[in-house]
Parts: structure tokens; C-alpha cells; sequence
């Protein structure tokens, strides 16, 4: 791997050391004990353990500074200016059945906006890592996002909706809406975070999604800008800033896709 930034190393440091408990984790799959933390949504030990290992290994290096988690919340709420945020495993789901389709996610926020950031598939062994100003790689390789020209040609994946969501309808209408707008069948995956990899080394074309948590897509948000990509936030919730409405592309579809899904306010 090329020469990394402090930043760069602490993280992908930390994704290194608790990837070893969860492929243990996942080759004995069966073992876990899991339990139910809301419609649609599990939280497994292993998502507990991997956290665990991770929160220690960047206190180590930066013991004040601010965490996002999913599992733990918020830790150091005082600092909002340097913050990791931190999804342990982002494909519970996938992880739960055996699908080798999750990863680790870890994005550092300085300054309210994301510099750098790690999305690790330890089953591939496929680190995607990025840092403001220096490129986007997958392991030793420089990536970049697709070529793709027109919105009907492109290959897109978006995920949900929860079960959990108030605004399924708008979901499933929205998904008629794209998929009658291209040739190829959207895609559906299973983790944001490597949705957001995946358009960044140009696997995907496109991807947006509804109602994501800011950790599911910290660390893609850096990767995909660095790659060449753009992301939208459409639709904020003022009250929920951490829930998020993500659309995310190459630049030449970025348009049409926005068009299709973003709502625009005609008076
Ligand atoms: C989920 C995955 C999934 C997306 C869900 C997320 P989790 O994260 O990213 O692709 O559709 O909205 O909650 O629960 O596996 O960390
Ligand atoms: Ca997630
Ligand atoms: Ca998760």
C-alpha cells in the first residue's frame, strides 16, 4: 500500500485489527447471538466487539478527540471539531446470513466536513480509502468513477426502504421511476458504505438512497469526492441531522439522476 497520512494509517490500523474478530466472527456465524434492536435492524456481538476494538485503537492515538458511532452514540460530545464516525459493520443483514457483502466504515470529520476516510471488506480484503486532496484507492490503485455518459445506460444500486419507514410508497415509486429510466436492473446490495465504493472505483454508475444514518456513508463521502464523484445530501432533516437522503454518481449522469429523484420546489 502507498504511502499513507497519520490519519490514513490510525484508521486503517484500527480496521485491520478488529477485522480479525469479525471474519472469525463470520466464519462461525451461526454461534452469534443476536438480538433485536428495532424492525428490519439487528445488533449482533459482533458489530458490539467490532466496535469495541475500533473505538480503542483511535482513542489510542487521539483520546479527545469527538465518535459518532452507531452502537455506542456519541462519545466526547464537547469536541465537534475533530470526530471519527464509525460504522462497525455496514451489511448486518448480509453479515447475519452468511453474505460476504459488509464492511467496516470509518470516516474523520474536522471542521464539520469529512477529510479522510476508510471502508474496509475484510472477506475481499478490499480497502477503499481516501484523504481531501489526495485520491481515492482501492488497496495499491488510484480509482476513479466510471465513464458512463447517459442517466438510461448507467448501472445504479440503492438500498431500502426499512421496515421501520413512514414513506415506503415514495420508496418503491421512486425505484419504478429510475428503473423505467435505464436499461439495466437496479441493483440492490446490502451496505451503503460499499455501494458508495463501488461507484467510486467505478463498479456502479450511480447510487442513491432514503433515510441512511450519517455513519453509513461518512467514509464514502471523502472516497467518492476524491474519486471524481459527486454527492448530494437532497432533503434535510432539520430535526434529524444525522439521518441522510444521499444521491451519488459519477459527474457526467449527475444531473439526470438529480432530475429523477431530487424533488424540486416549482412555485
Ligand atoms: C444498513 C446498510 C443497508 C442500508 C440500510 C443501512 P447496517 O446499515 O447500509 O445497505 O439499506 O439503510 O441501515 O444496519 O447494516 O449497518
Ligand atoms: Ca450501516
Ligand atoms: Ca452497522
Amino acid at each position: 500500500m502507498r504511502l499513507n497520512s497519520p490519519k490514513i494509517n490510525i484508521i486503517t490500523k484500527a480496521c485491520m485489527k478488529a477485522s480479525r474478530s469479525l471474519i472469525r466472527d463470520f466464519g462461525e456465524i451461526e454461534n452469534l447471538q443476536v438480538s433485536s434492536k428495532g424492525p428490519g435492524d439487528f445488533v449482533t456481538s459482533a458489530d458490539k466487539r467490532t466496535e469495541k476494538i475500533i473505538i480503542e485503537e483511535l482513542q489510542k492515538a487521539h483520546p479527545d478527540y469527538g465518535i459518532i458511532t452507531e452502537e455506542s452514540g456519541i462519545i466526547n460530545k464537547a469536541n465537534t471539531n475533530n470526530r471519527w464516525i464509525i460504522d462497525p459493520i455496514d451489511g448486518t443483514t448480509n453479515f447475519l446470513n452468511g453474505i460476504p457483502q459488509f464492511a467496516i466504515s470509518i470516516g474523520y470529520e474536522e471542521e464539520n466536513e469529512i477529510k479522510c476516510g476508510v471502508i474496509f471488506d475484510p472477506i475481499k480484503n478490499e480497502m477503499f480509502f481516501a484523504e481531501k486532496g489526495n485520491g481515492a484507492y482501492l488497496n495499491n490503485s488510484r480509482i476513479r468513477v466510471s465513464n458512463k455518459k447517459k442517466l438510461k445506460d448507467a448501472l445504479l444500486v440503492t438500498g431500502g426502504p426499512r421496515q421501520s419507514s413512514k414513506i415506503k410508497e415514495e420508496i418503491f415509486s421512486e425505484f419504478i421511476k429510475v428503473s423505467n429510466s435505464i436499461l439495466s436492473p437496479v441493483r440492490k446490495f446490502g451496505s451503503a458504505a460499499l455501494d458508495v465504493a463501488y461507484v467510486a472505483c467505478g463498479r456502479f454508475d450511480g447510487y442513491w438512497q432514503r433515510e441512511l444514518s450519517y455513519w453509513d456513508i461518512a467514509a464514502g463521502i471523502i472516497i467518492l469526492k476524491e474519486a471524481g464523484g459527486f454527492i448530494d445530501f437532497f432533503e434535510p432533516d432539520n430535526e434529524a441531522p444525522l439521518k441522510k437522503n444521499v444521491l451519488a454518481s459519477n459527474a457526467n449522469i449527475h444531473d439526470e439522476l438529480s432530475d429523477l429523484i431530487i424533488k424540486k420546489n416549482i412555485e
